[in-house]
């Protein structure tokens, strides 16, 4: 029996004839790189920020004649992480251009001279240098920045979740990488983050170091009727059934948010055997297959919580944008103490990052958990 690969990606590199939409968004990305611009990308988690760096960077007008790095510094709490991931990037992503480049890079970085180790067996050199050897990070970031700047072609640098220097200790990370940037006329970059409140102050404060630096990209979901397309050619060329009518459903349910878009029809997909039809049924099915695999974690979520934070939590949910919530009104409806209360309850929910805020209004920020809340604590 032949295995059809599922279409609906979820996980890792995105090949691009699975990989939706965003004609216009890599078009203008690709043409402010282009011209030499600096980019900052922001969307909400999970929208596709990521996906589309890489669908840009696997584009000829890109990948033939420049560099691409990327790296993602989530993780990272201060420079010396920052520089060992930079580091380790460029060299990883330099490997494949050969043994000499690589051995080049290495030497390139004097700070941190006889750290590297050698592979004996392949006889190529690793970067197997430890956090704790990045003893000066700010010498190091700028042999970095020395090496790119003298490549033979131009470098792009995409580093993702970047609100992330934001928190750390260090004082002056955002002067210091904008004096570096500002220098290197042979590399550009994007800055790609979720963070959209950290981004903003840091682009647009006229006091910060990076103000007015990069031009802005806002990612929004994918127009419905180009995601609904997308899903039924894709059961189509694989043999299977889904109306569109059933594909409308799922992008409206997540408002076309494309992880949980994705992650649906991933299973759906799955739980839809050749020359079958993918019904609502299906669809169902697939939504509580999700859910439960998650359900001790979102229970962990709720465990963390007081009785006044969940049933704030609960009304969000409820609601699924909520607005007004310190009104009368709401705290009526949804039986809440106080606006006192309600607001000491935001805070928390905010900074837990269980809830997200735009404009005012708020929603559960993982869908699946928004979900769940109403099918089994609201049902
Ligand atoms: N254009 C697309 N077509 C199909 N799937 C996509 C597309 N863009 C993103 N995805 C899928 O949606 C999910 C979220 O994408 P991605 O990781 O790029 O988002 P992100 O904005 O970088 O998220 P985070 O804020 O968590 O870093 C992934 O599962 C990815 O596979
Ligand atoms: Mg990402």
């Amino acid at each position: 029996m032949k295995i059809e690969e599922n279409p609906f990606v979820v996980t890792g590199y995105i090949k691009p004839e699975y990989f939706c939409d965003r004609k216009a968004e890599s078009e203008r990305l690709i043409n402010l790189l282009l011209n030499g611009n600096n980019v900052v990308l922001k969307s909400d988690r999970r929208m596709g920020k990521t996906g589309l760096i890489q669908y840009c960077f696997d584009n000829p007008k890109l990948s033939e004649h420049y560099y691409t790095f990327f790296i993602d510094i989530l993780h990272t709490t201060c420079l010396q992480e920052l520089v060992h991931e930079l580091g380790r990037a460029v060299f990883e992503q330099t490997m494949p251009r050969g043994k000499k480049v690589a051995q080049r890079f290495l030497k390139a970085l004097r700070s941190l001279n006889d750290k590297f180790g050698f592979d004996a067996f392949s006889g190529t050199p690793t970067f197997s240098v430890g956090l704790g050897d990045i003893e000066q990070p700010e010498y190091t970031l700028n042999e970095i920045f020395d090496y790119l700047q003298q490549a033979d072609r131009p470098c792009i640098v995409a580093i993702d979740e970047f609100q992330q220097i934001g928190h750390y200790p260090e004082k002056n990370i955002e002067a210091l990488l904008r004096g570096h940037i500002q220098k290197l006329a042979n590399c550009h970059f994007i800055f790609a983050g979720s963070e959209r409140h950290m981004l903003e102050l840091m682009f647009e404060k006229r006091s910060r170091p990076f103000y007015k630096s990069a031009d802005n990209m806002d990612l929004d979901a994918i127009p419905r009727d180009v995601y609904v397309d997308f899903i039924c050619k894709n059961f189509f060329e694989k043999g299977r059934k889904i109306d569109a009518e059933v594909a409308e459903n799922v992008y409206d349910l997540f408002e076309g948010h494309t992880y949980y878009v994705q992650k649906t029809l991933n299973e759906a997909f799955f739980s839809t055997a050749n020359d079958e039809e993918c019904v609502m049924e299906t669809v169902n099915y697939s939504l509580k297959t999700v859910l439960d695999s998650n359900e001790s974690l979102y229970k962990e979520y709720l465990s963390k919580l007081t009785l006044r934070q969940k049933t704030l939590l609960y009304a969000i949910a409820y609601e699924g944008w909520a607005m007004q919530i310190t009104s009368a009104a709401f705290i009526k409806r949804h039986k809440l103490a106080s606006a006192s209360s309600v607001q000491a309850a935001i805070k928390k929910l905010l900074e837990e990052e269980l809830v997200v805020e735009e404009n005012k209004r708020y929603r559960i920020s993982d869908r699946f958990f928004g979900l769940w809340i109403k099918r089994t604590m609201l049902a």
